[in-house]
């Protein structure tokens, strides 16, 4: 038996490693190294139910501890990996134990970004990332009265939305000129505008933030870049994340904004994987050489790819990246990566708040997002997956068959 597989980062990602390595039938030890005091979980709740208390801590973890025990993958709770030393093969751990190990995956993931202004780590001004975090937000929203929440991207958007829900008041401070501007396109951005709007969330877009203010060292004021302020004592930063490359970069990793990795999640070292959050990949369905995608299913596949290659039947990750963000009673569901997109479409009724954008580069159907409508983006990505010719016109028509033309490609391709 070797010193088999070390998998660092218990999240989605590092779980699907190890748990896909064992389905695919790799037969090594297995070891994850969780960094966390508890089990993976899931985290797209912790900045929706998990807040308004919809979504109980007894239904995050993603596997009981019985599967842990069946498929004989040894979890390190609260232990982080220190260093690696690639010549020894060992992860020195933060507990003082080393572990050795054949194979190696990093599946380190990625931390907020800090709010790079003077007061941006006062009491009261939180992050939202992990479990941790979501239970301090969780208590200090109970005794908040004026929330102020830094970025107009996902997080910020779905907790301004738990957060007016339970009758606070909020303000989203957005530096760019509309919200989630990083994967929406405008016509969405100004959707979401609306709806959040006529819930009672004050928005404050092209406004940058300069410094927050305290009392006692707890936050009381944020200022902002056009001379007004905002007082506030809970403030949520959410200005997206930094991948965490530490420990790739100390092994000599090629990294750039993320790991390098091929469609296997195979670093630049022999036997040594990333996936996640943390690594930055090649993709069919990008224009980009390279992509670093943060979502769920990106590492799940990821994981599955790098598990491949372990069980010695290596398949890349190729699968239609997807994504979606729940804000109030809408559900938003992206499919693709429209990033370059050149022309919209729109189909369906944007003033009912059921539509889809369809996005098109250089003619080519790149991405849809979806608003209420998740029939349509599970239509999407198989129109996405079988490459399936659609123009701008026949998108925006109603009329048009969707599934018929999928129907059509599927009988025309041998
Ligand atoms: P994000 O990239 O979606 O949004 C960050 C926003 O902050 C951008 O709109 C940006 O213009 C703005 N910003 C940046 N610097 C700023 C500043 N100094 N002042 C004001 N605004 C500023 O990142 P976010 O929302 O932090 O999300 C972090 C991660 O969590 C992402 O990977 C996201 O995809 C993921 N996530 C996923 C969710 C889901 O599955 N639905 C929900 C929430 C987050």
């Amino acid at each position: 038996m070797s010193d088999g597989l070390v998998v660092v980062g218990g999240s989605y990602a590092g779980l699907q490693v190890a748990a896909s390595a064992r389905e695919f039938g790799y037969s090594e030890p297995i070891r994850l190294i969780a960094g966390e005091p508890v089990l993976p979980y899931q985290r797209p709740p912790l900045s929706k139910g998990y807040l308004t208390g919809k979504t109980t801590p007894a239904m995050l973890p993603l596997r009981g501890e019985a599967f842990y025990r069946d498929a004989a993958i040894d979890v390190e709770l609260g232990r982080h990996a220190l260093r690696i030393d690639p010549h020894s093969r060992t992860v020195e751990l933060s507990d003082g134990r080393s572990v050795r190990f054949d194979k190696l995956v990093l599946a380190t993931g990625a931390r907020p970004r800090p709010l790079p202004v003077p007061g941006g780590d006062l009491a009261g001004v939180v992050a939202l990332r992990s479990l941790a975090d979501a239970d301090q937000l969780r208590a200090l929203a109970a005794e908040a009265k004026r929330v102020v929440v830094i970025g107009g991207g996902f997080i910020g958007l779905e907790v301004a939305s738990a957060l007016v829900s339970a009758e606070r008041s909020v303000t989203v401070v957005e530096a760019a000129g509309r919200l989630m501007a990083r994967a929406v396109p405008p016509v969405l951005s100004e959707f979401f505008a609306d709806l959040h709007q006529a819930r009672g969330v004050r928005l404050k877009l092209g406004c940058g933030v300069t410094a927050l203010r305290s009392v006692q060292g707890r936050v009381t004021e944020v200022l902002c870049a056009d001379g007004t302020s905002e007082p506030a004592d809970l403030v949520v930063v959410g200005i997206g994340v930094v991948p965490n490359v530490e420990l790739a970069q100390d092994l000599g990793l090629a990294c750039d904004d993320g790991i390098l990795v091929d469609g296997c999640a195979r670093t630049t070292a022999p036997g040594v994987f990333a996936a996640g959050d943390c690594a930055r990949q090649p993709h069919p369905h990008v224009a980009s050489p390279t992509v670093r995608l943060e979502s769920v299913q990106n590492a799940i596949e990821q994981g599955k790819a790098a598990a491949s290659v372990l069980a010695g039947s290596p398949a890349a990750n190729g699968a239609v990246p997807w994504f979606w963000s729940d804000q109030y009673d809408v559900k938003l569901q992206m499919a693709g990566l429209p990033q370059g997109s050149d022309r919209v479409a729109v189909r369906g009724a944007v003033e009912e708040g059921k539509f889809s954008v369809f996005h098109f580069r250089a003619g080519r159907l790149v991405g849809v997002d979806s608003v209420n409508r998740p029939a349509e983006h599970m239509l999407a990505r198989k129109l996405l997956a079988a490459g399936v010719a659609l123009t701008p016109e026949q998108a925006a028509d109603t009329a048009f068959d969707l599934r018929g033309a999928l129907a059509a490609s599927a009988e025309a391709s041998p």
